[in-house]
């Protein structure tokens, strides 16, 4: 994040920073809170709570969080762009994340990775164009004997101002014929019309 953009938005409107976490947010952030001693040792949990209501985590989130938690601004900006699954842009209700550990580099997670690019029409890191799926490889999902393998996140939002319920799927010993299908299923008639 810019911190020093934050830090403008801080001054410049109080108004929306105070309204940028909601009740089940801060009530949330509360109880985590009262599990630590320092406020500084909640902030990854608290970042993963804003994300999971808001689906992924603004510079202006992250300045209201920091002026919630009393923690320096910068301190949780370093935390939310180090962690790789702590989103600092919109990203789609479905995540693709595919493995490029060693393992399943070593029984072709190149190729996985280039299919999904192609069909996707994205690179890695990217949303497509309708806002639905965003891609983004991830080191060793921890399931190296069933490699090359990849994660499958899907987001829903039940109520409108609650937190998002994610569903996770692990597809194993993936090759390019799967994941055809696998898109196929996904995001369909969108891929047939980018193919034709
Ligand atoms: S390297 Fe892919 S699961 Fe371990």
């Amino acid at each position: 994040m810019n911190v020093e953009k934050a830090t403008n938005n801080i001054q410049t409107d109080r108004r929306q920073l105070l309204t940028a976490l909601s009740d089940g947010e801060k009530n949330e952030i509360d109880l985590l809170l009262q599990h630590y001693p320092r406020a500084s040792g909640a902030t990854i949990d608290a970042l993963k709570i804003v994300q999971q209501y808001q689906g992924w985590v603004s510079d202006m989130a992250i300045a209201a969080l920091a002026q919630y938690m009393r923690v320096p601004l910068a301190e949780l900006d370093s935390v939310a762009t180090f962690y790789n699954l702590i989103f600092r842009r919109p990203v789609g209700a479905t995540l693709i994340h595919p493995c490029n550990g060693i393992s399943c580099q070593l029984l072709g997670c190149k190729k996985i990775q280039r299919q999904l690019e192609t069909q996707l029409q994205i690179s890695d890191g990217g949303t497509t164009t309708d806002g639905q799926i965003t891609l983004l490889s991830l080191p060793c999902l921890g399931a190296c004997d069933k490699a090359p393998v990849l994660l499958l996140r899907k987001s829903l939002r039940v109520e409108s101002t609650g937190p998002m319920h994610c569903s996770d799927q692990l597809l194993e010993n993936l090759n390019t014929r799967k994941i055809e299908l696998v898109i196929n299923k996904l995001w369909g008639r969108r891929y047939e019309r980018a193919r034709s």
